[in-house]
Parts: structure tokens; C-alpha cells; sequence
């Protein structure tokens, strides 16, 4: 059979690595083209990502749990740099020290993003993966944020004449906060809330308004591909938050089969 550590291992690193390598593109994009020291910083963890997911494609479910081990922790520092790097940008923004096209939010989500990877490889590593009571909330509440920003993206780099489009994306951003606050809610009403109905009614609910927002954004890909539509949005940032999307669903759908199977 093979090692549950180093299937989990693998499916999370060739995700998220795939989602780092190109976050240092977006970042690059968004600099003034005259702060050629952190373009160079962002070209420099495009290429240690597409290394890190191209030596985890040379793997494989049969793989030595200890060399997986290993390329954990190597991976595990990369993030914590990228991490740090992302804080830093951040930083730069928020003191008016650089000027340029990345939002504040997007950076700091993309820091977000960063520091689930790396808590991701340590609870790996440390065989401290939470139970699933604790996991539904935990990934509802990180998601669910991560889908409401995307949503308030979507609606700031579309163009102001695309209306309908822009009017569809502050619903699913709305729709998005308000789901978060009840993730809030009920993490709050812990361990007393991790109840099996209640469990199940809040991954259902959640599960049919990512479905909407992934459907949205698949939609909106493919228009933005065809230049059917108006936007400072790139193709690539369209399909990556519909693979972010689609990445909670698949989620949602576990812990769906797990409550099931704990029923
Ligand atoms: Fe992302
Ligand atoms: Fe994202």
C-alpha cells in the first residue's frame, strides 16, 4: 500500500508550488519596471519553485517516506522565504516606499497563502495533521477568506464598463464575507459547535457557493482568453484562482465523504 505521508506529501507540494512560482510572477509583474532589485528577488523564486514542482513530478506514491521527509524541510525553507519576501513587499507598500500595480491585499493574501504551505509541511513532517472536526473549521475559515478576496479582486481589475461582470463579482464577495463570518461563528462556538449536523449543514452550504464562485471564475477565464471581455486581469491569474477554487472544493468533498463515513 502505499505511504499516505508521501502521497499527502507530494499532492501538497506539486499544488502549492505551482501557485508560488507563480505568485513571484504576479508580484514581478505589478513592480515599477525601474525596481530592477526585487524584479531579480521575484525571477530568482519563480525558478526555485519551478524546481521544487518539477523534482516533485520525479517522484512518485512509491517513494522513500525519508527522502520525502527531507524534501519537505528543503521546500519548507523555500517558503519561509518566499513568505518573508512577500511580507517584505508588503511592507514596501504599505510605508509608500515603492509605487507599482499589486495591491496590498493580493500581497498580503499571497503571504497567507505562503504561511498555510509552510504550516501544511510542518504538520507533515510532525505527523500532527489536525482531526477532522478541527480541519473542517480551520480549512473553511482559511478558504473562505481566500475566495472572498478573490471575488474583490476580480472586481477591481475588471474594467468599470463591464457592469454585469463587476455587479456579479461584489455578490460573490459579499456572499464570501458573509460565509466567513459564520466559519468565525462556529470556530468560535468550539469544541461545542464540532456537532455532526452542524458540521455537515456548514460544509453543504459552503460547498454549493464555491461551486458558483468556481464556475464563475472558469467562465471568466475562458471570456478573458477569447478577449471577450474588458480587464487588466491575465489569463494566468484567471486560471489560478479557479485551481485554488477548485483545490477547496476537493476539500470540501473529502471532508463530505468523511462525515459520511463517520455517520
Ligand atoms: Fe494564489
Ligand atoms: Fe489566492
Amino acid at each position: 500500500m502505499a505511504d499516505q505521508f508521501v502521497v499527502r506529501s507530494l499532492e501538497e507540494i506539486r499544488f502549492w508550488s505551482r501557485i508560488m512560482k507563480e505568485h513571484s510572477l504576479f508580484l514581478k509583474l505589478g513592480f515599477n519596471c525601474d525596481d530592477t532589485q526585487l524584479i531579480n528577488e521575484a525571477d530568482r523564486f519563480y525558478r526555485v519553485f519551478e524546481d521544487i514542482e518539477n523534482r516533485s513530478h520525479s517522484y512518485s506514491a512509491d517513494s522513500d517516506p525519508q527522502t520525502i521527509y527531507e524534501f519537505n524541510n528543503i521546500v519548507h525553507q523555500a517558503v519561509c522565504h518566499i513568505w518573508a519576501f512577500k511580507r517584505k513587499v508588503l511592507g514596501l507598500i504599505l510605508h509608500c516606499k515603492i509605487l507599482g500595480n499589486n495591491f496590498p491585499l493580493l500581497v498580503d493574501h499571497v503571504s497567507r497563502e505562503a504561511n498555510y504551505f509552510m504550516k501544511r509541511l510542518e504538520q507533515l513532517n510532525t505527523g500532527t495533521l489536525d482531526a477532522l472536526p478541527d480541519a473542517v473549521i480551520n480549512e473553511n475559515v482559511f478558504f473562505l477568506r481566500i475566495m472572498a478576496d478573490h471575488a474583490k479582486f476580480i472586481n477591481h481589475l475588471l474594467d468599470p464598463s463591464e457592469r454585469k461582470l463587476v455587479e456579479q463579482a461584489r455578490d460573490f464577495s459579499h456572499d464570501f464575507d458573509q460565509l466567513l463570518f459564520q466559519a468565525i461563528d462556529l470556530d468560535s462556538m468550539r469544541p461545542q459547535s464540532q456537532t455532526q449536523p452542524l458540521l455537515d449543514q456548514f460544509v453543504d452550504q459552503n460547498r454549493v457557493s464555491v461551486r458558483q464562485l468556481r464556475d464563475f471564475k472558469k467562465t471568466a477565464h475562458e471570456l478573458i482568453e477569447a478577449c471577450r471581455i474588458k480587464s487588466i486581469i491575465p489569463p494566468l491569474l484567471a486560471d489560478h484562482v479557479f485551481r485554488e477554487a477548485s483545490h477547496f472544493l476537493e476539500i470540501l468533498d473529502s471532508f463530505d465523504h468523511a462525515l459520511t463515513k463517520a455517520r
